[in-house]
């Protein structure tokens, strides 16, 4: 089972041009990809794994996603080079569902076999600078909310935002992997 986890701004932002977010210390979502992401398969591109190094603790298993058949992530990340290496990757280390942590390139590619998408809205407009990297579009009829949380802003940095969990609609069978 694919779940896509993201925080993203009202236009679908979730990345600048170059690398890293258009935002800066939201804790309140940080904690909730913690939270989320915890003892899970997490599937993430190289790109945003460079980013996120020192970021992941004993506890949690990345799997990093490249073409590159030599790249070394060091620790105890492993490395993938299409879809198939990391469905059997996640089955050795008993993981049902494969959190997929971005960034653009990843959602795009695993959105079409996603079950769930796990999704910060932040209700703020940042500016996407050197062209930003966006969410894929999805359909909303394909997906049923099972919940969601509405936070008030805690202050300028942190906007009010919403955690929604959207689970594949019954009958709208995704793409096999
Ligand atoms: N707001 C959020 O929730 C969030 C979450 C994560 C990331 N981000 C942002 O997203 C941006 C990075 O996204 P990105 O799209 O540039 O990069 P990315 O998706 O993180 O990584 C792209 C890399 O993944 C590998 N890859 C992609 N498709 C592949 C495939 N089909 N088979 C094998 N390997 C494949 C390639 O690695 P190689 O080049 O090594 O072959 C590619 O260069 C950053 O700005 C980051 O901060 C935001």
């Amino acid at each position: 089972m694919f779940t896509l986890i993201a925080a993203m701004d009202e236009n679908r932002l979730i990345g600048t041009g170059r690398g890293g977010l258009p935002w800066s210390g939201i804790t309140r979502d940080k904690q909730h990809f913690r939270d989320y992401t915890a003892g899970k398969s997490l599937l993430i591109g190289r790109r945003t794994f460079e980013e996120m190094r020192g970021w992941f603790r004993r506890e949690d298993r990345p799997i990093v996603m490249t073409r590159n058949p030599d790249y070394d992530p060091g620790g105890h990340c492993r490395v993938a080079g299409d879809l198939d290496d990391v469905l059997a990757l996640a089955a050795d280390s008993d993981g049902e569902e494969i959190v997929v942590c971005g960034g653009a390139e990843l959602y795009r590619l695993t959105l079409p076999f996603a079950d769930r998408l796990v999704l910060t809205l932040l209700h703020a407009d940042f500016p996407a600078r050197e062209g930003g990297v966006f969410f894929p579009e999805w359909e909303n009829e394909d997906f049923v909310e099972l919940r969601r949380e509405d936070f008030a802003a805690d202050n300028q940095a942190s906007p009010s935002m919403t955690f929604l969990y959207l689970a594949r609609r019954a009958g709208s069978e995704h793409a096999d992997c």
